[in-house]
């Protein structure tokens, strides 16, 4: 093992046409049939392939999910707004336009560098109810996990809108009310469903179905799912946005959303008062800043796991030659990235929670610890990892004591840079719509640990740091991520959708930029895998060639083949002395992602 210098040469911004070559390239061998269980959005075969994945601006650049949350960051730059302006408007868009992966009834957290070169982290994470208790989801003695997962008790307090407003407020540089009427234009005049919209709402239809308030907006007068192609009009969620935009955010957190949506959810058996919604504040957070290969890596920190598991497993693998590992063998390198996954997320599933509540010790990000940690790992063989570690001074250095999801990225020439992360975590969140109001509630109470050895939507074991209490945020996995030169200029931002699988997605794209040279495009196209200790399975997509898994397998790894690992998003700043900063944003071609540049 050796420490390597900085990366030398580094490519961010590739020549257009070669960019554009290499993502059709990479996209022509990708296949997306998702195999098994995967929540992730999966790539529409019939869908038009018109949205451009890739674009460069010299004002300012995008990459979002969807083509319109886009168009609404482009108009905010045209009014004059900054990264943080577009930003807002493609956040509030997606609310209309993608509710099933999040929206004003969910949560974010935001990741902001602003032109002035201080860190923002904005927590803008849903909230346990004051009423809510570690054995609400238990019913007869034994755990009861579908009702974290669907249904009244299943929803935290909603977050993003408040987020959205601060961001707005504190950094933005025209007003938001433009960007909500724009989005309640859309909701009023709808939006065409396309395929994938389709398929997750038939997926979620029989679901939707128990809810009356939901099956009005989402199904049809005979309870079918609306179909591709249908125009999706939604006066309700139209009408909430205008109120916010007359009333401020005090209608939804003080005010008449908070009533009804409280009345609504406790009707149904849930705990939310409408005093929770009071109680509710965008919290600012102080970010993780690691080093590596000269470059500053900045992450979110707890109630995200995503900013301190990146750190960890990047701090192993500064202990590599990983460049030089990945040419010798890509199987290599990937299981290099495994086993530094396997031990990063034993130490998650042991360690995590919201550190307003739970102790996460800072010694997980301590060097002598994770060297420790990496010398444990066989290149040529993959290791079985019994339990997580015993970082340092794990009683006493503590972090932040006070005693279905979409990544989006903005950036503009003035140096401003935006990563947010935002969820109402699985397809719909729990399926209720607040009626009237036409806002989807969120599930994410499933993000907590709701009992030893359940397992979460997706797959996670929790511990007692991730245990439910009132007031607490459950523990997230969203990785908004910004990486800043040695000048601590920003180079890259990114983030992803994907519950786990975004903490590892992140890392491969950190790896593949930083390591590997790669273009932030090519990086986020590139095949991937996945490893969270428990179960002990190497994730890998289907795109990823048979060979490399064959000797994946060959190394010891339990293989699991699926369509599609996390969805990404991101953006790549590159400057040349004594001209503006090029930008590049990136989206995903595993869906019908949509990056504009202005
Ligand atoms: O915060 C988390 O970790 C999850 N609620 C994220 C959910 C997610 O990414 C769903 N997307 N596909």
């Amino acid at each position: 093992m050796r420490l390597i210098p900085p990366t030398s040469r580094r490519v961010f911004l590739r020549d257009l046409s070669r960019s554009s070559l290499a993502m059709s390239a990479a996209a022509s061998v990708l296949t997306y049939p998702t195999k098994g269980q995967d929540s992730t959005s999966v790539k529409d075969p019939n869908r038009s392939d018109a949205n451009p994945r890739v674009a460069t601006g010299e004002q300012g650049v995008v990459a979002t999910v969807n083509p319109l949350a886009s168009q609404a960051a482009m108009q905010a730059f045209q009014r004059g707004g900054n990264a943080i302006d577009a930003a807002v408007a493609a956040s509030l868009m997606l609310s209309v336009v993608d509710g099933h992966n999040s929206g004003i009834g969910g949560g974010c957290l935001a990741l902001v560098y602003p032109a002035d070169g201080r860190v923002v982290a904005l927590d803008g994470r849903e909230m346990a109810p004051g009423g809510a208790s570690p054995e609400m989801f238990f019913r007869a003695g034994q755990p009861a996990p579908e009702l974290s997962q669907l249904g009244p008790l299943a929803a935290g307090v909603p977050g993003l809108l408040a987020t959205l407003e601060r961001l707005s407020r504190e950094h933005g540089q025209i007003d938001w009310n433009d960007a909500l009427l724009g989005a309640a234009e859309v909701a009023d005049a709808g939006f065409v469903i396309s395929e994938h919209f389709a398929r997750v709402l038939r997926n979620s239809a029989g679901d939707l179905k128990r809810f009356p308030a939901s099956a009005r907006v989402l199904l049809d007068e005979s309870g079918q799912p609306w179909s591709n192609g249908h125009l999706l009009r939604q006066p309700d969620l139209a009408q909430t946005l205008r109120q916010i935009a007359e009333q401020g955010i005090a209608w939804f957190y003080q005010g008449e959303f908070a009533e009804r949506a409280a009345t609504h959810l406790r009707e149904a058996g849930g705990v939310m008062a409408a005093s929770d919604f009071a109680n509710y504040k965008t919290l600012a957070r102080r970010a993780i800043q690691t080093q590596y290969r000269g470059d500053s890596v900045i992450g979110f920190p707890p109630p995200s796991s995503g900013g301190i598991h990146d750190a960890q497993m990047l701090g192993m693998l500064a202990e590599f030659d990983v460049a030089g590992i990945f040419a010798e063998s890509q199987a290599r390198g990937l299981h290099l990235l495994l086993e530094v996954m396997k031990r990063a997320m034993a130490d998650r599933a042991y360690w995590l929670g919201d550190a307003d509540f739970a102790k996460v010790p800072r010694g997980l990000l301590d060097q002598d610890y994770l060297r420790q940690l990496a010398s444990t790992i066989d290149l040529s063989r993959a290791t079985e990892v019994k339990s997580h570690g015993q970082p340092p001074r794990a009683e006493l250095d503590l972090f932040g004591q006070r005693k279905h999801t979409t990544h989006l990225t903005a950036a503009d020439a003035r140096g401003n840079v935006v990563a947010i992360t935002q969820t109402v975590n699985t397809s719909f969140g729990c399926k209720m719509i607040v009626p009237g109001t036409g806002v989807v509630l969120n599930n994410e109470m499933d993000d907590f640990s709701i009992a030893p050895g359940v397992r979460n939507a997706f797959g996670l074991l929790g511990s007692e740091a991730n245990v439910i209490a009132p007031g607490k945020r459950p523990l997230s996995s969203m990785s908004p991520t910004i990486v800043l030169d040695g000048d601590r200029k920003p180079i890259l931002s990114c983030g992803a959708a994907g519950g786990p699988k975004i903490i590892t997605a992140v890392l491969q794209l950190l790896v593949r930029v930083l390591d590997l040279d790669e273009s932030l495009e090519q990086a986020i196209a590139a095949p991937r895998v996945h490893h969270q200790w428990s179960p002990d399975v190497a994730v890998c997509e289907n795109a990823l060639n048979d060979q490399t898994v064959e000797q994946l397998a060959n190394m010891g790894h339990r293989i699991q083949r699926i369509g599609s690992a996390a969805v990404a998003q991101g953006m790549a700043m590159h400057r040349i002395a004594g001209h503006a900063p090029q930008l590049t944003a990136a989206s995903d071609p595993r869906v019908a992602s949509s990056a504009m540049g202005l």
